[in-house]
């Protein structure tokens, strides 16, 4: 595969098809194509096997869960789940993706949007305390940005201390997000993932009952055929469990590779570290995308300039949700939690959003992707040192 790394900042790195093939086989045979499947019973075993001997080093309980048909459905059944009421606020991170307040909106609740901390770029139960105390929030999404995993006991403890439930999105931190020993969290298997099967989720979490709810919802609300609840049709497949398969055999390979290149970046962008700095604690993700913040706010510029010279760069989750035009209705609060009136104009709203903004106009994502090489990586970095010059 010959693939130029300037033109695309990410390639999906799933297995290739003869892999997938006997588990397809597998799936003719049994003629059983989805409905938790044994191809999909399979993937959950061998999901939990790894996500249990990772909470394992953490000497954690049990754990439990359930794939979904995309990390978007792991959120909007992890919210449908903890007891909350119609029209109640749930917050998360300004800067996250849509599905997000997508999910809280088809909750029917209520998504309010929190400016993030400097040192973390996303929600801090700190910020979150302070937004709790101007306002009722019946539940917190906090997220796992850009694949850095949080850390669990700072938010158990902030659910212990406030009785408020936390959803955590960790959608691109599987294999290091642990598990909430209180809460829930989901999972993306999108392509673009580090473990990618093409579309995908997994709402994890230790109280069963509470992923026992949620698989029954993703499957109409149904016990033996009858409708006993609320629901919908959020199943896994048994052609996107067969991807599934395929692609957890190959997960060491997949994290080593991701690391390998994570530290080629590293060490030819050591010359450029007073212009630019990593994404904090990135070292503790399995990385799916490389986000620079650049020590001035010319991330614009440098955007538009790399377009023209053919460089791939994006700005992933962003701008921030509020300067959406179809969240532009949410209340948002900033980082001391004080909520900006509804009705506020965009610019004072954006001036009270300090950090998100900050992060808007300083960050760049560089191409990130296994095809990658060590000249494509110094070629980009050429490029990029070149660019930030002028
Ligand atoms: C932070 C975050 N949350 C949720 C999702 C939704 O996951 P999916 O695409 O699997 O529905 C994504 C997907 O990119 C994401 O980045």
């Amino acid at each position: 595969m010959d693939i130029p790394s300037h033109s695309l900042y990410l390639i999906p790195d799933l297995p290739p098809a003869d892999a997938i093939l006997p588990f397809l086989q597998r799936m003719e045979e049994a003629r059983w194509y989805s409905n938790f499947g044994p191809l999909v019973c399979e993937f959950e075993t061998k999901l939990h096997a790894l996500m249990s001997a990772h909470e394992r080093q953490t000497q954690a309980r049990a754990i439990h869960l359930t794939t979904v048909s995309s990390g978007y459905h792991a959120l909007e059944l992890g919210l449908r789940v903890l007891g909350l009421h119609r029209g109640q606020r749930v917050l998360m991170p300004a800067v996250t993706f849509t599905a997000c307040p997508l999910a809280v909106e088809h909750a029917e609740l209520e998504g309010v949007l929190a400016d993030i901390d400097p040192a973390t770029w996303t929600l801090t139960p700190t910020i979150a305390r302070s937004a709790a105390q101007h306002m009722d929030i019946a539940a917190v999404m906090p997220v796992a940005i850009y694949g850095v995993p949080l850390p669990t006991s700072e938010w158990d403890e902030f659910s212990e201390d406030t009785g408020i439930p936390v959803l955590l999105d960790a959608a691109a931190a599987f294999g290091t997000q642990h598990l909430l020993h209180r809460g829930l969290v989901a999972f993306s298997l999108h392509a673009t993932k580090p473990l990618g099967i093409g579309e995908g989720g997994i709402l994890a979490g230790r109280d069963p009952d509470l992923i026992a709810r949620a698989r029954r919802y993703s499957n109409f609300g149904m016990i033996d055929r009858i409708s006993q609840v609320d629901g919908t049709n959020a199943k896994m497949s048994e052609y996107h469990a067969a991807v599934g398969l395929a692609q957890i055999s190959r997960w060491t390979q997949i994290k080593g590779r991701r690391k390998e290149l994570f530290d080629l970046y590293r060490q030819y962008l050591e010359p450029l570290r007073g212009t630019l700095s990593l994404q904090p604690s990135i070292e503790t993700a399995v990385a799916s995308l490389l986000m620079l913040l650049l020590r001035e706010p010319i991330a614009h510029n440098v955007l538009t300039d790399a377009r023209e010279s053919g460089l791939a760069l994006h700005q992933t989750y962003l701008p921030p949700l509020y300067s959406h035009p179809y969240f532009a209705h949410l209340t948002v609060v900033n980082m001391h939690g004080a909520a900006i009136d509804e009705g506020a104009k965009v610019a004072m709203r954006k001036e009270n959003m300090v950090n998100s903004e900050n992060l808007f106009k300083r960050l760049i994502g560089v191409p990130f992707h296994s095809f990658m090489n060590e000249q494509d990586v110094a070629l980009v970095v050429k490029n990029l040192d070149s660019l930030l010059s002028f």
